[in-house]
């Protein structure tokens, strides 16, 4: 287990296998609560699948309750065949609209800027002093000493951020439904929009409900919550529990969005995100209407694009942009390889204790195609969702990540202590740290 990543990056056409057994082995960290087993591809290893030749047939999403037997994580496949070519039908597909509330079409992308060094304003708040931190995040209390990485600001090009105000943003929720759905990467930044927010209200005026699928922070006085429900893959599938996903293949209904949005269309702002999860290999389609438990395979991206159309639907037939706010968070960069930013380097983001510098700088973990077709889909929604694009921000932050400084559920053997690169956590994110900038988007933006 003590393999080290030596593939040289002027070689595109490395093995993939050999990457894919690396990712595997730093990622089993990752086995556990947690779980996410991450694959990195090769931006050249492009997905593209001609589409040329398949003729579409089209499903429409949200069939009725009852319909079809319950995925879940015993659930399994009876037999699987490749991808016929089914398509989602949106409601409303191609309506073109009108104004975009976008975030991206202000007179300044905030978005684009860097991070300063500001120790007087950051952090927002102490990571001892929030009693819902996540043992998974608190890197302070596991052992980092070095704490510049809760000092940086993010400083946006040609204009200012919306000065972060605790109480503004209650005056914004007040009466109100806050909810985070997603994967363990919105449970953090859920986790630091409860840190920001919970030290006004008093402790016997505040609420946590036990961890579950749905998670629910309560504030008395604003009669309003702050939610986060886990969706990983955003449609129904295999992985919904929340603690016990640890699965070998990924199985989800990629026309089926009801027993979810349930849950989230009575929120009256609403964070989504997804991605992570669709890096993983192949996922595997149970279509509503399939009997005998027949599915059929497709890669992630793919995948992940008939989920988004199936959640693209509910948008566009449901929310009403004066009554409802969606943003969608765009994919959080993981720091797998040291000489992505440092060449001839050969480590991840254990020991890094300052942001890359270099204007513009992308990893292989941030995959353009998924950027691409999330921006396709999300620009036919029009005004209905903003997106909260933390792509490029984050891919600055090497020095933000847990690394070994948080709490590991399995037993390390002494080879990993020994190689503390070998499983340092370089996808999640330290409290306080870059999700709070997240957070004061969220704000800048309501
Ligand atoms: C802030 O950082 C500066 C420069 O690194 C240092 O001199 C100063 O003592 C720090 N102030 C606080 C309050 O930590
Ligand atoms: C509290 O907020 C809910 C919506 O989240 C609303 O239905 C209810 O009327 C509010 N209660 C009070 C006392 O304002
Ligand atoms: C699996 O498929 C076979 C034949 O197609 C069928 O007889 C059987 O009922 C299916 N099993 C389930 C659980 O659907
Ligand atoms: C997010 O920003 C990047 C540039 O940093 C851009 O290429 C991408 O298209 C943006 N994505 C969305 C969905 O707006």
């Amino acid at each position: 287990m003590s393999l080290t990543p030596r593939w040289s990056r002027k070689k595109p056409h490395f093995p993939l296998l050999a990457v894919l057994l690396l990712v595997f082995i730093t990622c089993s960290i990752l086995y556990n609560e947690f779980n996410i087993q991450q694959i990195h591809e090769s931006p050249d290893h492009g997905s593209a699948r001609s589409t040329q030749g398949i003729s579409f047939t089209y499903v429409k999403p949200n069939l009725p309750k009852g319909a079809s037997e319950v995925l879940d994580r015993f659930s399994s496949c009876n037999s699987t065949k490749s991808y016929s070519g089914k398509k989602i039908r949106w409601v409303n597909p191609d309506a073109e609209s009108v104004r975009r509330r976008s975030t991206r079409q202000e007179s300044c992308d905030v978005f684009s800027g860097k991070w300063v060094f500001d120790n007087q304003s950051y952090p927002l708040y102490e990571e001892s002093s929030c009693p819902y931190m996540s043992d998974q995040l608190a890197c302070h209390k596991h052992g980092r000493s070095d704490l510049q990485y809760q000092h940086w600001r993010w400083q946006p090009h040609n204009c200012n951020l919306k000065r972060w105000n605790l109480i503004g943003m209650w005056e914004k929720l007040r009466g109100k439904r806050l909810m985070f759905v997603g994967d363990s990467l919105n449970r953090g930044q859920w986790i630091s929009m409860v840190c920001l927010l919970q030290s006004v209200i008093p402790a016997n005026k505040k609420t946590m409900t036990p961890n579950a699928q749905l998670t629910i922070f309560r504030a008395e006085e604003y009669n309003a919550t702050v939610e986060f429900f886990w969706a990983p893959l955003m449609v129904e599938s295999n992985s919904d529990d929340p603690v016990n996903h640890r699965l070998a293949e990924r199985i989800i209904r990629p026309d089926s969005v009801l027993k979810h949005s349930s849950q989230w269309e009575h929120a009256d702002i609403l964070i989504f995100n997804s991605y992570l999860w669709w890096r993983q290999g192949p996922v595997k389609l149970l279509w509503c209407s399939e009997k005998n438990r027949a599915c059929e395979e497709l890669d992630g991206l793919e995948a992940m694009e008939l989920a988004m159309s199936t959640w693209a639907d509910w948008v566009a037939s449901r929310v009403i942009p004066l009554k409802k706010r969606v943003f969608f968070v765009t994919m959080s960069p993981t720091h797998f390889w040291s000489q992505e930013w440092e060449p001839g380097s050969e480590g991840n983001c254990y020991n890094q204790m300052r942001p890359i510098t270099t204007e513009g700088y992308w990893g292989s973990g941030s995959d353009l195609p998924t950027m691409r077709m999330v921006d396709k889909v999300l620009s036919h929604l029009g005004s209905k969702v903003s997106v909260i694009n933390i792509t490029q921000l984050s891919e600055y932050r090497k020095d933000g990540h847990p690394s070994i400084y948080r709490k590991f559920w399995e037993t390390l053997s002494p080879q990993q202590l020994a190689n503390p690169a070998s499983y340092s956590d370089c996808i999640h994110w330290c409290l306080p740290g870059v999700p709070d900038v997240w957070n004061e988007l969220i704000f800048h933006f309501l």
